[in-house]
């Protein structure tokens, strides 16, 4: 049984909101990843991390998935700035973390060190392919990385999901207040369909709570947005869950698409957040034929459970069978594909593009419905 530590032991607390902002400071312009990041350090969510990674860390994380102290960690999280920046920063200086000339955090800068991207692509995302959506912006990014402890100071605007923004120790002590002591955490970026459902359901028969933490950082442009996923997953709360078995906030992380690498740091990022257990389904955080349906369940078996410290429960592909008259999978249904309901998310996209309702053994009306209007209205506005 898991104590629901934090990793490394202990959450993180890199928020400041009174330190002084010396605006004569070298300041350093974040992509949205990186504040989301930044953010995220700080709150706690990505204990150990007290900072973006030096090079050995980089190094480590990038070759074995471990930190350089041999703590897990499969995903680098760094702070990349041009050789121009670079060239006007020194080691041991404090800069101003800004966005769009509001500083959001500061950081100490230990080291300025030049990324082999080749590799990183190759081993975090298992290729080059630059329509990988992962590695086009780990391309595109400017070539020099920089590592320090950051403190922030100010929190990034929150005016789209309001109460649902939660840091580790607030949904750690909802989950006490729950009572909570098994919680299956679930990733999502996706608008949850009947498949979502059953294995979150499936879970929910063996543990106490259901930790729902859909995803609403940077995705790419054709993923559905999370302000409207975020209205159809209360929808479904509403209609379909039990009220005192289901909690919710968002992670508010951009999405890797690094597939099996991203399913590790998303199961340690919902240790932090206080779960025991996480789900892992097809294909987890993948994007086109870039990895095998299950690769992101076979990669845990690469750590042992006590340093993860998180009951991965895996998953098996999950559809609607007509002959079944349910929802099932390859593990407990007979029948053959004819039989089964299975639709793949461009398809569901193109129909709700078009005013199409896709079945509702695939999703419930009330989420359809939603997500009809929702995408009228993206499309409108686009
Ligand atoms: S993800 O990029 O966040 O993984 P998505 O929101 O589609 O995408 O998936 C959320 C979780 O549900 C992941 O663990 C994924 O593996 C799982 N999942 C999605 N669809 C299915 C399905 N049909 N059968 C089983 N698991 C699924």
């Amino acid at each position: 049984m898991y104590e629901n530590k934090p990793h490394g032991g202990k959450l993180v607390n890199r928020i400041k909101h009174r330190r002084k902002i010396d605006s004569s400071h070298n300041s350093v312009e974040l992509s949205k990843m990186e504040l989301s990041d930044l953010e995220l350090i700080a709150n706690g969510a990505y204990s150990p991390l007290e900072g973006f990674m030096d090079q050995k860390d980089y190094q480590s994380v990038v070759q074995n998935m471990r930190l350089s102290n041999g703590l897990p960690w499969s995903l680098p999280i760094t702070l990349a700035v041009s050789k121009k920046k670079a060239m006007e920063l020194n080691r041991g200086e404090t800069i101003n973390l800004i966005d769009k000339g509001t500083v959001y955090g500061v950081m100490e800068v230990k080291e300025i060190y030049i990324p082999d991207k080749k590799e990183e692509a190759v081993r975090v995302y298992k290729t080059t392919d630059l329509n990988h959506p992962g590695v086009k912006k780990l391309f595109e990014r400017p070539e020099v990385y920089i590592s320090g402890p950051i403190t922030l100071v100010k929190r990034p605007e929150k005016n789209k999901f309001n109460s649902y923004y939660l840091d580790p120790i607030q949904t750690r002590e909802s989950f006490k207040n729950l009572g909570w002591k098994t919680i299956v955490g679930f990733q999502t970026r996706n608008p949850i369909h009947r498949a979502h459902e059953y294995i979150q359901k499936t879970a929910l028969e063996i543990v106490d709570g259901l930790f729902l933490n859909p995803l609403v950082g940077e995705t790419k442009s054709d993923d559905i947005p999370g302000e409207v996923r975020m209205k159809s997953y209360q929808a479904l709360l509403e209609n379909y869950y039990p009220k005192d078995r289901v909690f919710m906030s968002v992670f508010p992380a951009a999405m890797r698409y690094a597939g099996p690498r991203e399913a590790i740091f998303h199961a340690l990022v919902r240790k932090n957040f206080g779960c025991t257990h996480f789900i892992v389904g097809r294909d987890h955080a993948g994007v086109g034929n870039y990895y095998g349906t299950y690769d992101a369940q076979k990669i845990f078996s690469q750590f042992n459970e006590e340093e993860l410290g998180i009951q991965p429960l895996f998953f098996e592909h999950s559809f609607f069978c007509k002959k079944c008259d349910n929802m099932a999978s390859e593990k407990t249904c007979p029948h053959t594909q004819e039989d089964r309901i299975i639709l793949s998310g461009t398809a569901v996209r193109a129909m709700l593009k078009n005013g199409q309702h896709p079945p509702k053994e695939f999703s419930r009306k009330e989420v359809i419905e939603i997500l009809i209007e929702g995408m009228k209205e993206v499309y409108t506005n686009s």
